[in-house]
């Protein structure tokens, strides 16, 4: 097969592409359209004769419609991705997620082919963090921000072209990813990254919201149990059991870093913070027989901070810009 990768220079995009390589006989195309979020660098080390990145935006028509056209499936990861960013210029959320889903849609409708869309558990809203309940594939859609809400339009663009079109396309929603590859501007890494360089971590509000972490490499053998073998229409709820509070996180990363439990700062509160996100994924686990592997967050989280350890080449270059960028939605 020969899969169309969307995103691939970004966290998990990247990550899923190394999983292909390593896990099938699959070539790649990697359409990626290089943001502030991407990283080639992420890519290195993947064979040539395996992996083809093309530089080039989703919202591209005739260029999507050429790649679609000469590829078995399509796995679409791109996307603009933190919160933060879509509080502060919602824009190109607007574009890239909603029109440029619309416009991979109309291409792998033209050309019948199979399509993988992936989204956030981020689309159903928030949970109070005393209720029992999870998300679930039935939960009413109810999104707060302009990101989840440009991810839900999304999915529901891709909901109704699979029904009226008859697409052969799945969706899945996960929770929050970690691991190697994922930006500084993101929680667990920019905290990491603030104690390699010397400054204090900060939590938002009073770091009490939960997160249901789980690892990048899960999630891509989630979604490549989905495109193998899920259910044409249907929709997959990816997660790992893995609820945390972000102080419960942050003390644990500053702990394996041997900082002091305490040594952080309480910041302003994002507005609209989602309290609390929790996956229910017994369907994925009972029909595709899909489970996660990095089953031990504590140690998920010790190599990750390892490899930030080890890669500073990879994110040194952009940490002054993530966190002036910070500064400046503050002000
Ligand atoms: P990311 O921001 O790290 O990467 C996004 C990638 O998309 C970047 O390489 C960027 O260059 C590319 N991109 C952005 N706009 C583009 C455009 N117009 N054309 C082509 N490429 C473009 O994001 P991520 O964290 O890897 O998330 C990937 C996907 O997974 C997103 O759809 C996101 O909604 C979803 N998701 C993320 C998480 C998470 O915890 N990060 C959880 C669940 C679902
Ligand atoms: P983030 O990584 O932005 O993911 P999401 O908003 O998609 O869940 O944030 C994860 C959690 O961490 C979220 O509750 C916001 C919080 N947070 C902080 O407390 N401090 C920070 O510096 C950042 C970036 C996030």
């Amino acid at each position: 097969m020969k899969i169309l990768v969307t995103g691939g220079a970004g966290f998990i995009g990247s990550n899923f592409v190394h999983h292909l390589v390593r896990e099938t006989q699959d070539d790649v195309v990697v359409l990626d359209a290089l943001t502030y979020a991407a990283n080639r660098d992420s890519l290195l080390g993947l064979p040539e004769s395996r992996v083809t990145f093309v530089e080039g935006d989703i919202c591209d028509r005739r260029l999507v419609d050429d790649l679609v056209a000469s590829s078995d499936a399509v796995v679409h990861f791109a996307a603009e991705s933190h919160n933060d960013n879509s509080l502060a210029e919602p824009d190109r959320f607007v574009t890239t997620n909603v029109l440029g889903t619309f416009t991979l849609l109309e291409a792998v409708r033209r050309h019948g082919t199979r399509f993988h869309h992936v989204s956030t558990d981020e689309v159903y809203g928030d949970l109070a963090l005393d209720d029992p309940e999870r998300f679930s594939e039935s939960t009413p859609y109810n999104p707060s921000s302009p990101y989840s809400a440009t991810k839900a339009s999304s999915d529901l663009l891709v909901r109704a072209w699979t029904r009226s079109f008859d697409l052969d396309a799945t969706i899945s929603n996960c929770s929050n990813n970690y691991g190697p590859f994922q930006h500084v501007e993101k929680f667990i890494p920019r905290q990491i990254t603030n104690i390699l360089v010397g400054d204090r971590p900060v939590l938002y509000g009073d770091g009490r919201n939960v997160r249901d972490w789980i690892h990048a490499e899960d999630h891509s053998s989630a979604v490549l149990a989905v495109l193998r073998r899920g259910r044409r229409g249907e929709t997959y709820l990816i997660g790992a059991d893995g609820e945390a509070s972000n102080l419960e996180v942050l003390r644990k990363i500053l702990v394996i870093m041997g900082r002091d439990a305490s040594d952080f700062d309480l910041v302003r509160d994002r507005p609209g913070h989602d309290r609390r996100y929790a996956i229910d994924s017994t369907k994925i686990r009972e029909e595709l027989g899909w489970r996660p592997a990095h089953v031990d967050f504590d140690e998920g989280l010790a190599a990750t901070i390892s490899w930030y350890r080890e890669n500073g080449q990879w994110w040194q270059p952009l940490k002054a810009a993530t966190e002036a960028r910070y500064r400046d939605q503050q002000a």
